[in-house]
């Protein structure tokens, strides 16, 4: 049966955990996979988190079955959180949303969703986009098509060059979008361009699919939805797969949900009765500690305010670290101007360095990036950051 298969290469950003973890470099930086890291390298659970497990841990009568849609008080909150509570399409009930095993499962239930639906949909994607969108929306044999994105040149967005891709998209087309803190590039339309951008959608008809992982991590939680908001404000149908791993800072108890904007509070229930037929054959029923501590901290003005409070930390040092690293860059003598970093948001920038020069960061100083060039900033810290700026000079050749 399995004779005939040969080994496949790791995948290119959970492959450096392995490795990382392997390098015997004491000087050794991980800059590879999207975690939030504080200034000891550690990436602690947060304090509302474990106030919220003693909570659900002291309580907690049984283990029974949760039921496909997972724990009902953690949907409507994160329905709440990421719409807004009194946004005209939660108060007449038109989305539906399905806790699932992280924001990757959500993506892959609206794939299966489409595939179902409309067996000839293509997504289009960001050029570049997150390197598992490809493989999530083939495995479930979805067409994927790009949309300009990133100038490379100018590490910058290629507005023009996007409204006249989206433009040529129509009825049928499901075009999918970061909401925030773009993955890869950590370039993200303006507020002013994302108004232009849904009233597109509105006027070309096409579907538009929103991927909130890092939902605070780049202007605040109500601004990080907006793109979200302004679809739903216009559009009759919006995909929103979100996750919990980063803002919450729970990224291996997998916790995400699915939710799909309807026109009508029956197709919204109609839908997710679909939904949960997508995901009983597949893992049957999704988990519950991860969405029981969240609806816990959700329902709890003390404990909401405390995760607010500790995301913006979270935020603000990244974009502390993105400064520093800018201006100690621009003073260590290296020619090239990355003074993008600064300007750009959330964990992730590309370097725009070679393959070679990565392999060589990798090889020669024990530092792990992902080969496309990006970086996770937030896993720069006052000891490590000098080590990493002589080694990119290095490789640069200055
Ligand atoms: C990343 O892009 O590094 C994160 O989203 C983690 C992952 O699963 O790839």
């Amino acid at each position: 049966m399995f004779n005939h298969l040969e080994a496949i290469p790791p995948d290119p950003i959970l492959g450096l955990i392995t490795a990382y973890a392997e390098d015997p470099n004491p000087k050794k930086i991980d800059l590879g996979i999207g975690v939030y890291r504080d200034e000891h390298g550690n990436t602690p659970v947060l304090d509302c988190v474990k106030r919220a497990e003693k909570i659900f841990i002291a309580t907690q009568t049984t283990k029974t079955y949760l039921g496909p849609p997972g724990v009902a008080g953690f949907n409507s909150a994160i329905t709440d959180v990421i719409f807004g509570a009194q946004s005209d399409a939660v108060q007449q009930r038109r989305i539906c949303t399905v806790q699932s095993p992280g924001g990757t499962a959500a993506l892959r239930i609206a794939a299966d969703l489409l595939k179902l639906t409309q067996p000839d949909t293509g997504v289009w994607a960001s050029n570049p986009t997150w390197a598992n969108h490809l493989p999530v929306f083939s495995a479930a044999a979805v067409d994927m098509h790009s949309y300009p994105y990133f100038d490379a040149v100018n590490s910058d967005l290629l507005y023009d060059d996007m409204i006249t891709a989206l433009q040529q998209r129509g009825p049928g087309d499901v075009v999918l979008f970061h909401a925030c803190c773009h993955n890869p590039c950590g370039v993200s339309p303006s507020p002013e361009q994302w108004l232009v951008i849904a009233d597109l959608a509105a006027e070309r008809g096409f579907t538009p699919f929103v991927d909130i992982a890092y939902m605070g991590f780049e202007r605040g939680l109500d601004e990080d939805a907006l793109a979200v908001r302004l679809f739903t404000e216009r559009c009759p149908e919006v995909i929103v797969a979100s996750s919990c791993s980063k803002n919450f800072a729970m990224y291996r108890d997998r916790v995400g949900a699915l939710s799909v904007v309807a026109e009508t509070a029956q197709k919204a229930a109609d839908i997710e009765s679909v939904i949960h037929n997508i995901t009983r054959p597949n893992y049957s029923m999704p988990p519950a500690h991860g969405p029981h501590v969240i609806d816990i901290i959700l329902h709890s003005e003390e404990l909401t305010a405390l995760w607010t409070e500790e995301l913006s930390s979270m935020k603000n040092r990244i974009n502390g670290i993105r400064k520093t690293l800018s201006d100690k860059i621009a003073a260590s003598g290296i020619a090239r101007d990355f003074s993008f970093l600064a300007r750009q948001s959330g964990m992730f920038s590309f370097l725009g360095i070679s393959v070679a020069q990565v392999r060589r960061l990798r090889d020669e100083y024990s530092i792990y990036i992902v080969d496309s060039s990006r970086i996770n900033v937030a896993s720069f810290n006052e000891a490590n950051m000098d080590y990493f700026i002589e080694a990119l000079a290095a490789v640069l050749d200055q």
